[in-house]
């Protein structure tokens, strides 16, 4: 009987587990869950029998697809697949899949709550400003790009975009604004939501060149990934304008340097929140169950990324 492991660091809802588990059991197959684990020795312990691993930002290196020989697929449970060694999957024949869309619109609350919260001053008893009238521009218009366009349309604001790899059409039919380039992006948008995925191409993308010509009162938004960032040019646009601020869904590695110089113009959840809700969990969870139980009876690949 084929073997599908749960295996999440920071654990989905009860709710998610118990119903990945259900249809897990229900198509025939075994059940193996680990939350919460602390090593990859951990990991490796029960993922050494699994056929079928479900992920979130799990790390499954080289060093875990080798050590599971009986692995044939991982699905992560979301959209962002660079914790996964897609080339050690090729090469052991493991299809590694995400499920696009089924988190975003957690994300998306996440990113203009972050916003809320910033345009408030931290909510410190202090006049603050609103979102209603400025300028947002989404950069990468794919799942969570158009549900912050969404939300933030009814917040009353401006919204652009820009994406290389969505037709102009799409984007407009939306009624957002598009824009020709990354940065004609940070030119016209006094907040900026960064929604690109981690890549060679776009790992310290962000840059000095592009914060420095953001407008007045500037607010760069990440509910993406820290590698995104040129951190260190950050620090120093940070400096350089006391008007930027910055709020992130993950914690930057230079974080003490934000806490000892930046009060006031920095927010980062502690742990990555923007999926973390019981809906988010629920709607991954089950897609990822669903696609695994799909591709072990009927071989189905559509959402396979390698
Ligand atoms: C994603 O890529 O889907 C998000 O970053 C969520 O990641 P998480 O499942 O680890 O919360």
């Amino acid at each position: 009987m084929k073997k599908i492991l749960l295996a999440t660091e920071k654990p989905f809802a009860a709710e998610a587990v118990e119903s990945i588990k259900k249809i897990v059991i229900d198509s025939g197959f075994e059940f193996l869950l680990i939350e919460n684990y602390k090593s990859v020795s951990e990991l490796l312990d029960v993922a050494k029998n699994a056929n079928a691993m479900i992920i979130r930002s799990d790390i499954v290196s080289k060093e875990v697809v080798n050590a599971c020989p009986n692995l044939e697929i991982v699905v992560r449970a979301g959209a962002g697949y660079d914790n996964v060694d897609l080339n050690a999957a090729s090469a052991k024949k493991v299809v590694v899949m995400n499920t696009p869309g089924q988190n975003s619109n957690a994300v998306a609350e996440l990113a203009l709550g972050m916003m809320v919260f910033m345009a408030r001053g931290l909510f410190n008893g202090k006049s603050g400003t609103e979102l209603k009238g400025k300028k947002l521009g989404i950069l990468a218009y794919g799942n969570v790009g158009k549900n912050i366009a969404r939300i933030a349309k009814g917040f009353g604001m401006e919204v652009y975009a820009f994406d290389a790899f969505v037709p102009k059409a799409n984007i407009e039919k939306d009624n957002v604004k598009v824009v020709g380039s990354t940065q004609e992006l940070f030119e016209t948008c006094q907040y900026v939501s960064l929604n690109i995925p981690a890549t060679e191409q776009t790992k310290k993308s962000i840059n000095k060149a592009l914060i420095s010509k953001m407008p007045k009162g500037a607010v760069i938004v990440n509910t993406a990934r820290k590698e995104i960032i040129n951190e260190a040019e950050l620090l120093e646009m940070m400096e350089i304008r006391k008007d930027l601020k910055y709020i992130s869904d993950i914690e930057p590695d230079c974080k003490d340097i934000f806490a000892e110089k930046y009060a006031g113009r920095f927010y980062f959840t502690p742990k990555k929140m923007g999926a973390q809700t019981e809906e988010a969990n629920v709607n991954a969870g089950i897609a990822a169950a669903n696609q695994i139980v799909n591709f072990f009876k009927n071989g189905d690949t559509k959402f396979k990324v390698n």
